[in-house]
């Protein structure tokens, strides 16, 4: 998993270092989707492009590669331009860039590993890939083969070099008008496993070609002269092509990293390629039909696609009065909580019952109320989030409920059934792992739901139907406002799938008022942020924490342990309270710090005898529990406790992880780590 990006502008002057900031700034919005090693490519020079000559040879792009952050790559650029005759002030009226920030997959984090990656000397073709090419040692051997030397160790070095094979190929046979549409049709055409590409080449000066199959890829689209648009929320790619307004254009792996630039996007589908040339947008199929074995450079199957506007804003992908993303997010849940429910929950007024309306599955809920189970798939931090919400679902459905863990699925071939209702549960909505699962569900003939923050993505595609769970854009890796987002979004799912029943009215009347006030009780657990600092700073030297939770927390328990492993890299787990007996009490001694979620629902009375065997053992504890009830869970006075404000049960999970969000935060600042980029991990993990 990766981040690519690339910034085009046609017919308007912009000087090389307005080119080069741009190119930085895409990838400091992207930088959270890895952050090893970086690398951009630009034009060495601005001569005549134009000209007649087709497949004219310009001199070679430059390329600039480099291990560690954006900033390491930004300052080593900086310090090559300033040892060079390199003018930054050199105009070009039209220029092609590319850009890529690595998390390493194949080869570890070096120059020679970094994107973009070159056909060989003269970098004749340059490509930046997000993904994983499962077939590139076939395809090694063959290049190997054919004199092609590799020199990374990556799977993407084969596509740059395949392409300029299928392009020396098609000239070498005289067909001197091969478009770069056609080469990368054909490169496309032998490519297996996910990706997202965008290629730039001298014999094809000031044009780029994009292409995806499963990762994601967005095109950006501003007409400098947009103050007079039409404000229509489509508008046709066509239109674009027959003005010559000056334009610039933009490609990246999230829209996050455009919004800054136009708000006027296309989504590029799977199987799809864009060729950007002199000022117009060109969108073909690849022609799947054609098979693997195809020889002749075909004509590209050109499609029809509309522009669609983005519904984001700027201010969400900027900190604000924040140091950190992850403390913004944690600290913005009221709102994205409210935003989440906006529209869906219905209470007074003209509707007499207190209800939910999930647009997204209308059609489906007899089906989901009718299948022999429901199965949540999801991995991490999704996965808990579904955990969280299990039980109010077998409870409101009467739907056995299981859990699988994506990868876990895809490795047992687990059975999934045509009566099966399968929830795919994902904030990115492109983990490999889930879609993985997914694509078998779908086999199996599952009804698929997806339950996503990316309106867009593979799983919203992919999945018969589903809810968006509208948290807005998450940028800290660690996953905080989506999580308890997808709660919500899970508890609305069970009050829709138990409308039915008219023994659960008043249960399901009670969590729409709690969920109506949700935000209100999230917001006032957030004032415990100085109190989980002072417990951060207690903290700070231990090598291990352990959470304890059971029933609807133990999730608050996995994804609390999550938290602090994630960013502060403090060894932690989450362990199931009724578990403890078995296993885990041997590692209780004074000096362990123990967290035990012990707030009031059903599970309380054995929680409180869970905390009276701890403390037998002279455990160091740490507890968490309904506000009023200290004395209840701490008679002795001798455990460090924090109130937390009582909520519906169910809803209980949402406010519990508040403190735990805010110690794994703290503590992760305190030790002095990146708490937005914690160590080894990326936001959106698109590799299997
Ligand atoms: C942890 C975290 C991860 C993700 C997991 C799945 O904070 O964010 O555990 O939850 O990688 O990602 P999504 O939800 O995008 O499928």
């Amino acid at each position: 998993m990766c981040g690519i990006f690339a910034y085009l502008n046609y017919n308007v002057s912009r000087d090389r270092r307005y080119i080069l900031e741009i190119l930085f700034n895409g990838l400091r919005r992207l930088e959270y989707r890895g952050y090893d090693s970086a690398g951009i490519s630009i034009d060495s020079c601005s001569g005549d492009p134009s000209g007649d000559a087709p497949n004219s040879l310009l001199p070679p792009p430059l390329v600039f590669r480099q291990e560690g952050n954006i900033e390491s790559l930004v300052k080593s650029v900086h310090k090559e331009v300033a040892s060079t005759e390199l003018n930054l002030d050199e105009s070009f009226y039209v220029h092609a860039g590319i850009a890529h920030t690595r998390w390493a997959t194949h080869g570890e984090p070096s120059p020679k590993n970094c994107h973009p990656q070159t056909s060989g000397a003269g970098n004749e073709f340059l490509v930046v890939h997000n993904g994983i090419i499962t077939n590139y040692e076939v395809f090694k051997e063959t290049l190997v083969r054919h004199g092609f030397s590799f020199e990374s160790e990556t799977d993407t070095e084969v596509i740059p070099k395949l392409a300029k094979y299928v392009f020396d190929r098609a000239n070498e046979d005289g067909d001197q008008t091969v478009t770069f549409s056609q080469v990368v049709l054909e490169v496309m055409r032998h490519l297996d496993g996910a990706y997202a590409l965008i290629f730039k080449s001298c014999h094809y000066p000031n044009e780029l070609i994009a292409c995806k199959r499963g990762s994601p890829l967005v095109l950006g689209v501003k007409e400098l002269s947009e103050g007079t648009s039409t404000g229509a929320s489509f508008l046709d790619l066509k239109f674009l092509s027959e003005n010559g307004h000056p334009k610039e254009f933009f490609l990246s792996s999230d829209a996050s990293a455009l919004v800054e630039h136009t708000k006027r996007v296309l989504v590029i589908e799977d199987g799809e390629l864009v060729h950007l040339k002199d000022g117009r947008v060109s969108v073909f199929k690849y022609d799947s039909d054609k098979g693997k074995h195809g020889t002749a450079l075909s004509r590209p199957l050109s499609v029809q696609r509309a522009l669609s506007i983005l519904e984001m804003e700027v201010e969400q992908i900027n900190k604000g009065k924040y140091e950190h993303y992850m403390q913004k997010e944690i600290h913005e849940q009221p709102e994205s909580l409210t935003t989440t429910m906006r529209g869906r929950l219905m209470r007074g007024g003209s509707c007499k019952a207190k209800t939910v309306l999930l647009g997204g599955l209308k059609d489906h809920l007899k089906t989901i109320r009718r299948s022999r189970r429901i199965v949540f798939i999801g991995c991490g931090t999704s996965y808990n989030a579904a955990l969280a919400a299990r039980p109010i679902l077998e409870e409101l459905s009467g739907v056995p409920v299981t859990m699988e863990i994506a990868s876990d699925l895809v490795d047992r071939q687990g059975p999934i059934y045509r009566e099966d209702t399968a929830v795919f549960v994902s904030q990115s909505g492109e983990t490999a792992d889930t879609l993985l699962a997914l694509a078998y569900a779908l086999e199996n003939g599952a009804l698929c739901v997806g339950i996503t923050n990316t309106v867009g993505s593979a799983i919203a595609r992919r999945t018969h139907c589903g809810v968006h769970i509208n948290a807005g854009c998450e940028i800290g890796v660690a996953s905080t406002k989506a999580y308890t987002s997808q709660i919500v979004v899970m508890a609305m799912l069970a009050l829709a799938i138990g409308d039915d029943t008219m023994s659960s009215q008043l249960r399901r009347e009670a969590i729409v008022d709690g969920l109506f006030d949700l935000p209100n009780k999230v917001r006032e657990a957030l004032k415990l942020d100085q109190e989980m600092e002072d417990l951060a700073k207690l903290l700070i030297a231990e090598q291990s924490l352990l959470v304890f939770g059971r029933g609807y927390n133990y999730a608050t328990a996995l994804e609390g342990a999550l938290k602090v492993k994630e960013v502060a890299l403090m060894h932690s787990e989450g362990i199931l309270a009724g578990e403890m007996k078995h296993g885990p009490l041997a590692l209780v001694d004074e000096n362990l710090p123990i967290i035990v979620i012990a707030t009031h629902d059903a599970c309380f009375s054995k929680q409180q005898s869970v905390i009276q065997q701890l403390h037998a053992r002279k455990g160091r504890l740490i507890v968490i529990c309904s506000k009023g009830d200290a004395a209840l869970v701490c008679p002795s006075g001798s455990c460090r406790v924090i109130e937390v404000p009582q909520v519906e049960d169910c809803l209980q999970p949402v406010v519990n992880i508040i403190p735990l969000q805010l110690l794994a935060y703290h503590l992760t600042v305190l030790r002095g780590y990146n708490v937005d980029q914690p160590r080894n991990l990326a936001k959106s993990v698109t590799t299997e």
